[in-house]
């Protein structure tokens, strides 16, 4: 069976609707306010499971109440845990503001994922070493990050989401890089491009010339861009009526990875990501969010 191992964050996710984001300095009434798992890693190791790929999880909770819920969804959907340790201190929090249109803001506080540092990965290299995909964010210690990418032995996933300083060359074992446009700036800005081109496609084809093997730059309701060799393809995305684009990149993420495990190319295997991040956006929440392999998508 095709395998799929996460290396990345857990967290509890602190979720506030509100009509609209507050401005600095100002405080809003808004409303919700209950906490739900979440995190980059879990999301995309939970989106990739639901689709019925066998997926090992590296990573950490906290030793406090917030942990359970941190792994509710992980253990329901199937996704391997004997590789997620309970450190001491608080898991991961996010703080999540979701505005009428669906648009979110997220501050993360990285409790126990900041225990999951090179060591931490390389005391767990049995599950990065023999699984087919890896996939990797930047919610994790840099250490961590080049760990996984250099243990690794399939094709490695990267979404380097948030964007955090990592060497050139792990970087570059990206196979694809997934990014959407803001991150994909910011990644070309670090890689020393001056002038950050100003279309995805343009900032795809600047990527492959910088030495990716493969990019998918996300556009959120406008699909993404596909860049490989020298063809560049545009995906376009289902029109649904957003109500929640919370976790829809880690959506995109772990549908990628599922089908790329089981063989699909990289334009296919985008395409149905595109599809999957649009259905979870018409639901509230991000992990209860996802789609099953029974579900129909748009
Ligand atoms: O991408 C959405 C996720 O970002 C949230 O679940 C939150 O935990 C942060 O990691």
């Amino acid at each position: 069976m095709a395998t799929v191992t996460v290396v990345g964050s857990i967290n509890a996710d602190l979720v506030v609707e509100v009509d609209r984001h507050p401005r600095p300095g100002e405080t809003l009434l808004g409303s919700g306010g209950e906490v739900s798992a979440g995190g980059k890693g879990a999301n995309q190791a939970v989106a990739c499971a639901k689709l019925g790929t066998q997926v090992c999880m590296v990573g950490a909770v906290g030793t406090d109440a917030y942990a359970e819920e941190a792994l509710k969804y992980l253990r329901t959907s199937g996704v391997e845990l004997s590789d997620v340790s309970a450190v001491d201190g608080p898991t991961g929090l996010a703080v999540i503001t979701v505005d009428s249109s669906g648009e979110n803001t997220i501050v993360v506080v990285s409790g126990a994922n900041a225990q999951v540092d090179g060591g931490f990965v390389d005391a767990r290299r049995g599950a990065v070493e023999g699984a087919e995909v890896v996939v990797v964010q930047g919610e994790i210690p840099a250490s961590g990050f080049s760990a996984a990418v250099q243990l690794a032995t399939g094709r490695v996933v990267v979404n380097l989401a948030p964007v955090i300083d990592v060497e050139r060359a792990d970087l570059l074992r990206a196979d694809p890089l997934v990014a959407n446009e803001h991150e994909a700036g910011l990644i070309l800005t670090q890689l020393g491009e001056l002038q950050p081109p100003a279309t995805e496609e343009e900032m795809a084809a600047v990527l492959l010339a910088q030495g990716f093997a493969s990019v998918v730059i996300t556009r959120g309701a406008g699909g993404a861009v596909v860049g490989h060799g020298d063809t560049i393809t545009p995906i376009p995305a289902p029109r649904v009526e957003a109500i929640d684009t919370t976790g829809a990149g880690d959506a995109f993420v772990g549908a990628l990875a599922a089908r790329l495990a089981h063989g699909a190319s990289l334009v296919d295997a985008s395409a149905y990501a595109s599809r999957v991040a649009a259905l979870s956006t018409t639901r509230r929440g991000t992990q209860s969010a996802y789609p099953t392999a029974a579900d129909e998508l748009p």
